[in-house]
């Protein structure tokens, strides 16, 4: 199928680090996929957190990557790249990308681009992949979270919440969350949520001693950092686990170090968008053959909150920001 490519495309720029009035719809070059790269004309956008955090100026993006925002997409297939030989032109695709997914056309690794069935919506799948690679590798692969295991997940609503809930209980986890109302509370329940502690109405570590039975849980996943880790340590049983992909309430923690060494703790974290091309493709291999499965057969959607046309990229950052929001926001292009 041959394709006739514009020169140019309507993307939203960060003309300046700043509030969400800093994204406005910018004429850009169409870009042109290199080796091992397709070019996907893309259909949805996710928004992410990080993505407020960039055009705030504080997430840079790695040098090697758009300098617009959005890193996740779904589309088709517009232009493969040298030597790419898994995809077709026209194919159903979502990606995970290292930026530029506000656009029109977005450039993403062949090897990071998962097949979109035809039972799941464009929308849907452009809210998967920062999700789904996120979790994944921080609750299964850093965290060794393993079926009958149980999981505490703070920010229960949010896009990467949600998704925690959604993989826990698809892999056998007990998740309890925290979330900051009762209504939050009551839709992370009926998401999955085995628990859900109002964490402004109730001390989450008597919650989780009394929910445990005073064991604790075996992960934490935590994005909040600051003064919620010595807590969360509080929270964990033996052996536990504590993982950190965030820092919303902090930095720094203060900790008591000899009971991360009698209780056997694991403190780890890590960041996605900066990781090597390589990891990223290998997660893509696992991510397509423990989880796509489910995505197939319908078992596992992510949750939606709301969809804005690209040129309101602005009023879903605000809406993101208010706080209201319960799992994902995308844009449409
Ligand atoms: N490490 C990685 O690889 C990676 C990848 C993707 C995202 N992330 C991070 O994961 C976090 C969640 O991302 P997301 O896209 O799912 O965001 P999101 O939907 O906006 O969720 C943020 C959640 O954090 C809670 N929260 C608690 N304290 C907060 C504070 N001080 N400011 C803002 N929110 C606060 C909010 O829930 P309540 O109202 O219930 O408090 C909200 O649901 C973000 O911090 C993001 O940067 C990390």
């Amino acid at each position: 199928m041959t394709q006739v490519l514009p020169e140019h495309m309507t993307a939203i720029a960060i003309d300046a680090p700043g509030g969400p009035e800093v994204l406005v719809p910018r004429e850009v070059p169409v870009p042109r996929p290199g080796p091992g790269e397709v070019l996907i004309k893309v259909a949805y956008a996710g928004v992410n957190r990080p993505d407020v955090l960039q055009r705030q100026g504080n997430y840079p993006a790695p040098a090697d990557a758009s300098p617009l925002p959005g890193l996740e997409v779904a589309g088709s297939v517009a232009l493969l790249g040298e030597g790419v030989t898994t995809l077709l032109p026209g194919e159903r695709v979502c990606a995970l990308v290292a930026g530029g997914g506000y656009a029109e056309y977005c450039i993403a690794d062949a090897a990071q681009c998962l097949p979109v069935p035809e039972s799941l919506p464009l929308a849907q799948a452009a809210a998967l992949p920062e999700g789904l690679f996120t979790v994944w590798h921080n609750v299964f692969e850093r965290g060794w979270a393993s079926e009958g295991e149980t999981m505490l997940v703070h920010g229960g609503t949010s896009g990467i919440g949600t998704m925690a809930i959604l993989l826990g209980k698809l892999f056998g986890l007990t998740v309890i969350v925290t979330c900051g109302s009762p209504e939050k509370c009551e839709r992370a329940r009926e998401i999955g949520a085995d628990h859900a502690i109002d964490y402004k109405a109730q001390d989450f570590v008597e919650e989780v001693a009394r929910i445990t039975g005073g064991r604790g849980v075996d992960l934490v996943l935590d994005m909040i950092s600051g003064d919620y880790v010595p807590r969360n340590l509080k929270c964990l049983a033996e052996d536990g686990r504590h993982v950190t992909i965030a820092v919303l309430g902090g930095a720094k923690a203060t900790l008591n170090m000899a009971v991360v060494m009698s209780r056997r703790y694991t403190l780890t974290g890590s960041t996605l968008r900066a990781r090597s091309r390589e990891f990223k493709r290998l997660l893509a291999q696992e991510i397509a053959a423990q989880v796509w499965p489910h995505v197939e057969r319908g078992e596992l959607r992510p949750v939606m909150d709301a969809c804005f046309p690209l040129a309101q990229a602005s009023e879903a950052h605000r809406r993101m920001e208010a706080g209201d929001h319960i799992g994902k926001i995308v844009l449409e292009v």
